[in-house]
């Protein structure tokens, strides 16, 4: 039986302290970990965790300081971490095969590379902290058919228990989120609770007179389902998770009855009849969510868009509703002093049904408090990229293949094959189109929308963004400039189990 919603008090995660600090850089560490969670309430849910909680703890970084976090894995799988949204240098970006072995039981350290493992693709002398102490090797490719003997194979630079990622900071304020990305397993490790926010800020930002505080909430949504004692459900085709995949009535992702939001089911939050920021994460494996707010107050444009994906909008743009694809973020603010004082406000969902056609719920409080928030009419200044500029086009059909699962250009992933190799610095467009729903994700870059069928974008597709909700018979064209890192990076479809079954390639940025 699903628990009544509107019960559990909105967690909020916390913010994560760097265990030491510099002129230039901010430690972190993360245990991955089991952890057994009040998710339902009542009831344990044995979870896989960044730091013991769910969603793992936040994050939250300046813009120019350097970030370097070390994640130790005690899960009992490998683990792979990528910053999502984040410019990262290739070997610190969470290469699928790059994995974290379980600390308890990963290989004998002190092996160094074999010969032949590392990536060509990286640039000489590009290692990572891990690298560097010798505790590379190249097992745990036990469950990952046809990548192990491979002659010119680019073996995922496999650490023993432990990995340090550098995250530079060379990029704006936004709001990032970190989330494991292992070859073939990604739905289930973050299904299981792998994910947390990171969040960049900067002076731009700052210095905006928008909410902040206790009034700037990052919300995480995510769907999942239960059974009777709180573990959760996960059609995985092999639930020892060996082999990747899920039960056919599933290949077209896996859809939960019960809407988490910052891991509690159907939140309510106490708020001031005030501005709020929030921050949408759609952490969904395959859920897309159209959200508004109901009652809409008087006037709708309740959902005032100020950033997306890759920060701040050069300007506002006010939305009735917002429609967000998984791994899209969408800033909004809400006013709720166009509320009177003592409404109930809930978050719905346009596209779910019963239960999940709900999210969470705001009641406005009644007492009265300044709020001296606006929103200006002019957020920042966005560099255009130019489409004049672009050298190339290149095109990307998502398409499902009876033989090979969920395919681009009509090959499943296979790790060190590129589909693409951009020259540094240059800019190209990219073409996807399709067939079904794809929302589809690049790495290192984040891009510009072009075009949508040949028309302008639409109304979710302002900024930058590094995902793109392509829908069902779209094309979509993006302007993307490929720059400071050279290496191997990965363009895919974020419905997890989209990804999960192939629908995924390497691109090489030279
Ligand atoms: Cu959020 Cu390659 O992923
Ligand atoms: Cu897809």
């Amino acid at each position: 039986e699903l628990p009544q919603p509107f019960q559990v008090p909105l967690p909020v995660p916390q913010v994560l302290r760097p265990v030491r600090t510099d002129g230039t850089t901010d430690h972190y560490e993360i245990t991955q970990q089991v952890a057994r969670l009040e998710i339902l309430p009542g009831l344990r849910t044995e979870m896989w965790t960044y730091g013991g909680s769910y969603p793992g703890p936040t994050v939250a970084v300046r813009s120019g300081r350097q970030a370097v976090v070390r994640h130790r894995n005690e899960l009992p799988v490998p683990s792979v971490v990528h910053l999502h949204g984040g410019h990262t240098p290739a070997e610190s970006d969470g290469y699928p095969i790059d994995l974290i072995l379980p600390a308890a039981t990963g290989h004998p350290s002190g092996a160094g590379p074999a010969p032949g493992t590392s990536r060509a693709a990286h640039p000489a002398g590009a290692v990572g902290a891990s690298d560097r102490s010798g505790r590379t090797g190249t097992a745990g490719m036990a469950g990952m058919p046809g990548t192990a003997g491979m002659p010119g194979m680019p073996f995922g630079r496999t650490t023993d228990g432990d990995r340090t990622y550098t995250y530079p900071g060379r990029q704006r304020a936004a709001t990032l989120w970190y989330h494991d990305h292992r070859m073939g397993f990604t739905g289930p490790g973050i299904w299981r609770g792998l994910a947390g926010f990171h969040l960049v800020l900067d002076d731009e930002d700052d210095a905006l007179p928008l909410p902040r505080g206790d009034r700037d909430l990052p919300l995480m949504l995510a769907d999942r389902s239960f059974a009777e004692d709180g573990s959760f459900l996960y059609p995985a085709v092999d639930s020892a998770l060996a082999v990747p995949g899920v039960t056919d009535e599933y290949m077209n992702g896996v859809l939960g009855d019960v809407i988490l939001v910052n891991g509690a089911p159907w939140p309510r939050l106490e708020v001031d009849r005030a501005r709020y920021r929030l921050r949408l994460l759609n952490a969904s494996n395959a859920r897309l969510y159209r959200l508004e707010l109901d009652p809409q107050p008087a006037g709708g444009d309740a959902l005032v868009q100020i950033a997306g994906d890759g920060g701040l909008l050069e300007a506002p743009v006010a939305h009735d509703a917002v429609e967000i694809a998984p791994a899209e973020r969408f800033e909004i603010v809400v006013d709720f002093a166009r509320f009177a004082p003592g409404t109930s406000v809930r978050l719905v969902n346009r596209f779910g049904s019963e239960r999940t056609a709900e999210v969470m719920r705001f009641d406005v409080s009644s007492r009265t408090v300044t709020d001296d928030s606006t929103v200006p009419e002019r957020l920042c200044s966005l560099e255009r990229l130019d489409p004049e500029l672009a050298v190339t086009t290149r095109r990307f059909g998502f398409r499902r293949s009876r033989s090979s699962g969920w395919t681009i250009n009509n090959q499943g992933y296979e790790p060190g094959r590129a589909v693409a190799n951009p020259a540094l610095g240059s800019t190209e467009i990219w073409r996807f189109f399709t067939d079904v729903h794809h929302p589809v994700h690049l790495h290192l870059d984040h891009f510009q929308v072009l075009s949508r069928n040949g028309a302008a974008p639409g109304p979710y597709d302002a900024g930058w963004k590094d995902t793109v909700d392509l829908r069902p018979a779209e094309s979509v064209e993006v302007l993307v400039r490929f720059t400071d890192y050279p290496g191997t990076y990965m363009l895919h479809c974020h419905n997890l189990e989209h990804e999960d079954m192939a629908m995924m390639a390497d691109f090489v940025v030279e």
